[in-house]
């Protein structure tokens, strides 16, 4: 059958496994998903989609009504992209901190970008969509606390990764945590269906939240009251906001956490420039730190194992942050060298 697609959304999900070799050790097996392989290059392309879809199908959302949410930019490029195939006009806050490409590509697909103070944190940017969503009558799509979000990973990445071995044992999947949407909506579904994975959580190690053991503060409606104590600021955008949103609770209270794995901001940046240089695989800060936490895991897991690493985003949603910060745009002194080996060079 040759393959069309009636709409770009019809592209969101079945990203890739790829093994990897030369940054693995050698007695056990290791193998990365790459989210990046969706539409606008993250694993939010499918909460996007799932979270409109489902909020259709429960008449949540009329034709033509505006939705908000709020998001460290990820999300928001993903629901622009939902939102303007499907004729949806958009709203997103977002903390002033976050890199600037992200807000430009969100305006670049037609949404309105709102940017909140730093001092805030992420429940400033939550705290502002809401209020917005209630004086305007906006769909407000609430990705720490909605159901539909999980729902899109157990239907559509679990699923994936069940295929993907279907014909050998996974032993350990291993993934970060965002809104905890990739991790409640995998996890349950590897539990009943693959019950010898482990699943293995990371954290940065200057905001280990869920190793901490402190509960999270709760309002009635199950959102943050206050930023969590164990928080501090991290390089890692798209992971571990100040609060454990209730996704991620939901998990640690059905015991579906195996192990925690506390990553720094250097180990994450050095894995993804590693996994670029060394792999070919261009990924984000949060996908270093995933695959930093899956190193630590492979020195000590047994021989033959297979481990499956989740690799968020794309690289390039990084140029102006600290990733690139060591990357100059100028030519070194080797590249002058390069260019001068030439008879005829003239500048
Ligand atoms: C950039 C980025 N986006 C998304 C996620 C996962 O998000 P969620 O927990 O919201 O599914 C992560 C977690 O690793 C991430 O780093």
């Amino acid at each position: 059958m040759p393959q069309r697609y009636n709409t770009i959304l019809e592209t969101i999900g079945q990203t890739p496994c790829v093994k990897i070799h030369k940054l693995a050790p050698k007695h056990l097996n290791v193998f990365v998903k790459v989210e990046a392989f969706n539409p606008m290059g993250s694993v939010k392309d499918r909460l996007a989609l799932g979270i409109i879809e489902a909020a259709e199908r429960a008449g949540e959302l009329k034709p033509g009504q505006t939705v908000i949410e709020a998001t460290s930019g990820n999300t928001g490029i993903g629901l622009a992209m939902v939102c303007a195939q499907k004729g949806y006009p958009l709203v997103v806050t977002m903390v002033e901190t976050f890199s600037v490409e992200r807000r430009k590509l969100m305006r670049f697909l037609g949404a309105k970008v709102v940017l909140t103070p730093a001092a805030e944190k992420g429940t400033g940017m939550v705290n502002k969509a809401k209020q917005l969503a209630q004086q305007h009558g906006w769909f407000l799509t609430r990705q720490f606390e909605n159901e539909a979000n999980p729902d899109i990973h157990s239907l559509s990445t679990a699923a994936e990764i069940l295929q993907h071995f279907s014909d050998i044992p996974l032993h350990y999947w291993v993934t970060g945590t965002g809104t905890g949407g990739t991790l409640k909506g995998v996890s349950r579904v590897l539990r009943e269906k693959s019950p010898g994975t482990q699943i293995v959580v990371s954290e940065p190690d200057v905001a280990a939240q869920i190793a901490s053991g402190i509960p999270q503060a709760r309002n009635t409606d199950g959102s943050p009251a206050a930023s969590h104590p164990a928080f501090k600021p991290h390089a890692m955008q798209g992971w571990t906001p100040d609060f454990i949103p209730k996704l991620v609770e939901d998990v640690m209270l059905a015991n579906n956490i195996d192990q925690n794995i506390p990553v720094s901001n250097a180990e994450a940046m050095s894995c993804s420039q590693q996994l670029a240089q060394q792999e070919g695989i261009f990924v984000g800060i949060s996908g270093g730190a995933t695959f930093a936490a899956t190193l630590k895991l492979a020195e000590k897991a047994a021989a033959g194992s297979n481990i499956l690493c989740m690799l968020p985003d794309t690289g390039e949603r990084y140029l102006s942050t600290p990733l690139f910060a060591n990357v100059p745009s100028d030519m070194n002194q080797e590249e002058l060298s390069i260019s001068l080996s030439t008879p005829d060079f003239q500048l």
